[in-house]
């Protein structure tokens, strides 16, 4: 209480003693110059002349003293007031509440605190929202799965299931462990990423045998999907460059994984290495594409194009970290997509000599 009236107090004292001070000088310069004037002119000062100029000068003294104190009184009390709403809108945000905002009245340098602290709540705001749909993501994507393991593994120990049955009903356990996981690994990365801890590590590598071996890895998850993932490359030789390679294999199968889950049956999913001054890999697929007024927000953690659509598939991390990813090896993502007509992801990487190359 007594540290919220400080300032207030302070610059109402500073102006108060401002003003005894002025009017205790101008009273000794007045008096010199009537005991000078009196003089030259050979006139002593009569008693009475110098009570009545005394008097007349404390009387104004004491109006002008109450008009300004008063004036300062309440000039002080304004110009503090925004620290006051400040201070109860801090404690306010301080307990959670963060819908509160200052009432901005001046162009000042108390508007401009004013302007800041507004910025800062709102930034509190959306950090908390964000939080409180992390939870909510998160707890979701990892309720499904549970609840749907736990039901089979109720039936199996009940004795419900048929025997030729149980093969298939493992296989989706496994599937939904295999998400859990993914989802937990994804988590854990993006908490790396957040804290500055994912490192890169660069290295020379091979990268179209890269994308070779995540093809035939992933064939299961094609097969599965009945898409068709190829891989066009009209280089003769193998492209080799300078990155991270277990990173950029994260990236690549992002990417071919969002390009299968979201095509269609018997449709075709391209991979493209390109050589330019830069290594160009792309990922092109035939499926329903991004709107434009989507495609800024795909690089969200959490953000899913066309929530329906969606629902049953990934959890809307996969291409934060991709970006993330690429962000650290100083390599641009560019999308291109047409609604109903497909995606394309385009990325580069700095090249290195051909190691399998014989010295000449
Ligand atoms: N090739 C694509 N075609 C159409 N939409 C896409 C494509 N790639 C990404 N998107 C859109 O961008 C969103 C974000 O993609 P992202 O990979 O981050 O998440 P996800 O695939 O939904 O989940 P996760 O990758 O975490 O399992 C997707 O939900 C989808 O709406
Ligand atoms: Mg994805």
């Amino acid at each position: 209480m007594i540290r919220k009236k400080t300032i207030f107090l302070k610059l109402f004292i500073t102006y108060i003693v401002i003003l005894f001070v002025s009017h205790f000088v101008l009273a000794i310069a007045s008096y010199l110059l009537l005991q000078n004037n009196l003089t030259n002119m050979h006139q002593n000062l009569n008693l009475n002349q110098l009570h009545t100029v005394v008097s007349l000068f404390v009387m104004s003294s004491i109006i002008s003293i109450a008009i300004t104190g008063l004036f300062a009184y309440y000039l002080s009390k304004k110009m503090t007031a925004p620290l006051r709403e400040m201070n109860r809108a801090a404690l306010h945000i301080a307990r959670g509440q963060f819908d509160q905002r200052i009432k901005i009245k001046t162009r000042d340098e108390l508007g401009e605190l004013g302007e800041t602290f507004n910025y800062m709540a709102q930034e509190l705001a959306g950090l908390d929202q964000m939080r409180k749909d992390f939870v909510s993501n998160v707890s979701h994507d990892l309720r499904s799965p549970l609840t749907s393991i736990h039901g089979f593994v109720r039936a199996f120990l009940d004795d419900t299931i048929p025997v030729d049955r149980k093969r298939h009903y493992f296989t989706i356990m496994k599937e939904q462990t295999e998400r859990m996981i993914k989802l937990v690994n994804d988590l854990l990365d993006m908490a790396r990423i957040e804290t500055g801890q994912l490192e890169i590590h660069h290295d020379i590598f091979n990268l179209s045998e890269q994308v070779r071996q995540v093809i035939a890895r992933m064939e299961p998850e094609f097969v599965k999907k009945q898409v068709n993932v190829e891989l066009i490359s009209e280089e003769a030789q193998d492209i080799y460059v300078f990155a991270d390679p277990d990173r950029i294999d994260q990236v690549i199968v992002n990417l071919i994984q969002n390009a299968v889950q979201f095509s269609s049956p018997d449709c075709s999913v391209e991979v493209i290495l390109e050589k330019d001054e830069q290594a160009v890999v792309s990922i092109r697929d035939y499926g329903p594409g991004i709107r434009q007024e989507e495609i800024e927000s795909i690089w969200e953690r959490f953000y899913k194009a066309d929530r329906a659509r969606n629902k049953k598939t990934g959890t809307g991390i996969g291409l934060s970290i991709v970006k993330h990813i690429l962000d650290l090896h100083q390599s641009p993502i560019h999308v291109k997509s047409e609604v109903g007509k497909g995606s394309i992801f385009t990325f580069t990487l700095p090249m290195a000599p051909n190691l399998s190359k014989k010295p000449e």
